[in-house]
């Protein structure tokens, strides 16, 4: 048995501050954390659980530093990395002039394999541990990126977009080769280790009803898939989902008529939904990734928090890279105050936090593996320097509570904040000063 312990002020939730206050969640100013094998033994005081460990139990001295655990990003798409910050365009006029020509490049494996070892170093670097990840409509760009966070043991999801409409020839598949590809990678991938599939319509503009339809019978076929895609992000895309679907009632029910809804369904943004829509996400358990950089930088819309609480519409956050604008969780997690100030409500750093660890991994029906430091749980973390930067010194320096310093991170804060992450307990990025 390997066993190596962590001494650092550590934060944890162990439920949703929003619910249970400032009893959700747990902080140790001098606190150790044991792992073995990978997994959380222990947490607690430094002072008591010191006198309980083995004298071999190596303790890595991270005194003054912030230990949480590892980020959850709920949406996000490798293949985007490389055309993050193309200026100005709205979604659908975005999609075509910059994501589709990007995309297209994804046909070479080896190419693909170059750009997902970057996006896992990027992630890795921002502290991000757990990603729900879109490919490109090539089945070699999922296998890239599966054998990159293999070879990290990362904990990810990922899957082969389908799309088989409404663009270029070149990135068009068909409901049938959409089904077998996807059923051969589920096959080859799904439950590998800590690798999920999702199933990955893009949007339902980009895929028949027959497509659909086959996605459907892929979460049929295969029992414990993910679903992922996109929803109500835009007015332009509202509208032409209406023409696309004469029959749908709204968006979701062009998704929810093939079967797409549940409780391991997860799709961005969320933003232009009615009260029907929220009650049938709510009462299906299916998830939104809110997604804030975003949803301000291609002009989309706000993403309405209390609105989805007061509905019990489940949610967490992505970055949604490429038109999000940072890996940084903490960026993300600026944004996502702001947009909330915008409608007059403050999100709290607490439940920011939460959004980002336990609450990311609820969303992904994870909580049993990841999201906090409950023993047996699995070790993803991250070693956070409150001192990273002259001005994060300087203003973490002035904070009297664990909440301030909480909100000053998250407006502040970017990957020079990430002094080291872990998975499964080994260090897998360390920041060179
Ligand atoms: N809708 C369909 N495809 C995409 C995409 O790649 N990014 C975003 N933000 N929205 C989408
Ligand atoms: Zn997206």
């Amino acid at each position: 048995m390997t066993s190596h312990a962590f001494r650092a002020s550590i934060l944890h939730y162990l439920d949703d501050p929003r619910l249970q206050g400032e009893s959700a969640r747990e902080y140790f100013e001098d606190g150790l954390l044991l792992i073995e094998n990978g997994r959380i033994a222990a947490l607690g005081p430094y002072s008591d659980l010191i006198k309980t460990l083995d004298s071999h139990i190596t303790v890595e001295d991270y005194s003054g530093h912030l230990i949480m655990p590892g980020f959850i990003d709920l949406h996000t798409h490798y293949p985007q990395t490389e055309m993050i910050a193309a200026y100005g365009r709205q979604l659908l006029e975005w999609l075509n002039t910059y994501t589709f020509p990007t995309e297209r490049k994804f046909a070479d494996k080896d190419y693909a394999k170059a750009i997902a070892t970057f996006f896992v170093d990027e992630l890795l670097r921002n502290g991000t541990t757990t990603a729900m990840v879109f490919g490109t409509v090539h089945k070699q760009s999922v296998d890239a990126l599966f054998e990159v966070a293999q070879a990290q043991d990362m904990r990810l999801l990922a899957g082969k977009v389908m799309m088989d409409r409404n663009a270029p020839d070149f990135l068009t598949d068909t409901a049938q080769s959409a089904y077998d590809d996807s059923a051969e990678l589920i096959e080859r991938w799904h439950e590998k280790g800590r690798l999920h599939y999702a199933v990955t319509p893009r949007f339902a503009p980009t895929s028949t009803p027959e497509q659909l339809q086959k996605a459907g019978q892929l979460l049929q076929d295969y029992p414990g898939v993910y679903l992922q895609s996109h929803l109500a992000e835009n007015r332009d895309e509202l509208a032409w989902v209406a023409t696309l679907f004469p029959n749908a009632r709204d968006y979701l029910d062009a998704y929810e008529q093939f079967g797409l809804l549940g409780p391991k369904s997860i799709y961005a943004h969320g933003i232009h939904l009615s009260e029907h829509a929220c009650q049938r996400l709510a009462d299906s358990g299916t998830v939104l990734a809110h997604c804030p950089t975003s949803n301000l930088f291609l002009g989309s819309g706000l993403f309405d928090m209390e609105r989805m609480h007061a509905q019990g519409v489940r949610f967490a956050i992505g970055t949604d890279v490429g038109a999000g604008t940072s890996f940084s969780m903490f960026q993300t997690l600026g944004d996502a105050y702001k947009i909330q100030q915008l409608q007059s409500v403050s999100l709290a750093p607490d439940q920011s936090f939460y959004l980002a660890t336990l609450g990311g991994a609820r969303a992904l029906s994870l909580e049993t593996h990841l999201g906090n430091f409950l023993p047996g749980k699995e070790a993803d973390f991250v070693v956070i320097n409150l001192k990273s930067t002259p001005l994060m010194a300087f203003r973490t320096g002035t904070c009297q509570t664990l909440n301030e310093v909480l909100f000053v991170l998250s407006m502040l804060g970017d990957d020079r904040l990430i002094e080291a992450t872990y998975i499964l307990g080994s260090k897998a990025y360390q920041r060179e000063n």
